[in-house]
């Protein structure tokens, strides 16, 4: 899959070159927008800055059980002067990834992430009447790769069952490397 294909790459850089990598990264806006609003009948999603941390919580309840979850998630960045360039644009099985069964580092590292923070571990078939919460979940900024840019990042995600779409999300926000190291420029390809 594509998506593993770049996580590869950049964990190949990352295992290189990680004592290096530091990162602020903030979070401008988050929105989780139901499309299906006999599926999502209650959900919030909020943003809230600390220093340099930007922390993000919410909840999602549903109306009736959900399983075959899928996401088509998007990746772009931007630079001042330069075309916004994607990263990725993939699709991947949500419930695998709640299960915990992709390989990669990254998205496993991303997964203790996200459930550390929910209140319940969320696993497929999501349940109904139960408030899934998230609280003040952030990014651990040691887990991204080595010479990202200084960029705006814009991370959609479509959220469905089968081919049904029930809601979607944007984050979007600033990436700033701090302690910028003198070096070939561009190792990630992008
Ligand atoms: C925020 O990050 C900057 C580096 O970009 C650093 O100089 C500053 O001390 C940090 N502030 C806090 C509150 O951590
Ligand atoms: C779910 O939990 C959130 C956060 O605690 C709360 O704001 C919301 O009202 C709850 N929703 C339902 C339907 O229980």
């Amino acid at each position: 899959m594509k998506l593993l294909r770049i996580w590869a790459c950049f964990r190949l850089i990352f295992v290189l070159d990680c004592a290096q990598a530091e990162y602020v990264v903030s979070v401008d806006s988050f929105v989780f927008d139901p499309i299906d609003r006999e599926v999502v009948l209650s959900q919030s999603a909020t943003i809230e800055h600390v220093g340099n941390r930007s922390y993000l919580s919410g909840h999602l309840y549903l109306g009736r059980a959900v399983d075959n979850l899928i996401a088509l998630g998007s990746l772009e960045i931007s630079r001042p002067k330069l075309p916004r360039v994607r990263l990725f644009n993939s699709k991947f099985d949500l419930c695998g990834f709640l299960k915990n069964d992709y390989k990669s580092k990254f998205l496993q590292q991303f997964h203790y992430r996200f459930v550390t923070f929910t209140n319940v571990r969320p696993l497929c078939p999501l349940k109904p009447h139960l408030n899934y919460t998230l609280e003040r979940s952030y990014l651990d900024e040691r887990i991204l790769p080595e010479l990202l840019p200084e960029c705006s990042y814009f991370l959609n995600v479509e959220f469905l069952e089968k081919a049904k779409r029930l809601a979607e999300m944007h984050i979007s926000g600033q990436l700033h490397p701090v302690n910028k190291k003198k070096g070939p420029k561009n190792h990630v390809k992008l």
